[in-house]
């Protein structure tokens, strides 16, 4: 029953490193053209400059890189529950779990501009917990029997609430570390 428990716990945070990744590395591809080309929308913009193409396709493409990496280290160490699925169907699992990310973040900044909040200017919740939505709206959409028996199907409901409790904590030292990267203006 522990040893049930730790694995979840692990496969928690373990399946969802392509999307925690995904959006902290769009900030070091970011920059260029804007997604919604500078369109305004209602007097505001419909994305704002914080999200660009060069962002969404480099935090897209490193989180699918690290489903790769986390799939040939599942192999190498031969554990069963630190496995995605087979090869080549995972590819979709990690696009999914890396694009719902950025998509997240992408309505996360819908949101907030049409709530009349600058770029960069915080959002508490929706800043932590905007790409984490856009990866299960995602997953629940074309890969649901994943979704289900990893994060809600009986005990495995603990992985979503170690998620939830988890995500803020490793957004924020991710963020600071950004910040003293010099890579973000502010440290959330
Ligand atoms: N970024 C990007 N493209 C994306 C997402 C992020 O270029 N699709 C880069 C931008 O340089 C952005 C930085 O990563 O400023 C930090 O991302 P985030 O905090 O999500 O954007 P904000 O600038 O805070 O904008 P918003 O208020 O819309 O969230
Ligand atoms: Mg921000």
């Amino acid at each position: 029953m522990m040893n049930d428990i730790a694995v979840i716990l692990i496969q928690a945070l373990w399946f969802m490193l392509p999307s925690l990744v995904a959006n902290p590395s769009a900030v070091l591809f970011g920059g260029g053209t804007p997604v919604d080309f500078g369109k305004e929308w209602n007097g505001k913009r419909i994305l704002g400059d914080g999200k660009t193409w060069k962002g969404l396709a480099g935090g897209t493409g490193t989180g699918i890189v690290v489903g790769l990496l986390l799939f040939g280290i599942s192999n190498i160490l031969d554990k069963d529950y630190l496995s995605f699925g087979e090869f080549p169907g995972i590819i979709w699992i990690f696009f999914l779990l890396a694009f719902g990310s950025m998509l997240g973040d992408m309505l996360g900044s819908i949101l907030k501009r049409r709530l009349n909040v600058e770029r960069g200017a915080k959002a508490p919740i929706l800043d932590q917990y905007d790409f984490i939505i856009g990866t299960f709206l995602l997953l629940f959409i074309f890969q649901f029997t994943w979704a289900y028996e990893n994060y809600i199907e009986g005990i495995h409901i603990l992985a979503l609430i170690t998620l939830l409790v988890a995500t803020p904590i490793l957004h924020r030292i991710v963020n600071i570390i950004g910040y003293k990267m010099g890579k973000k203006d502010v440290p959330w």
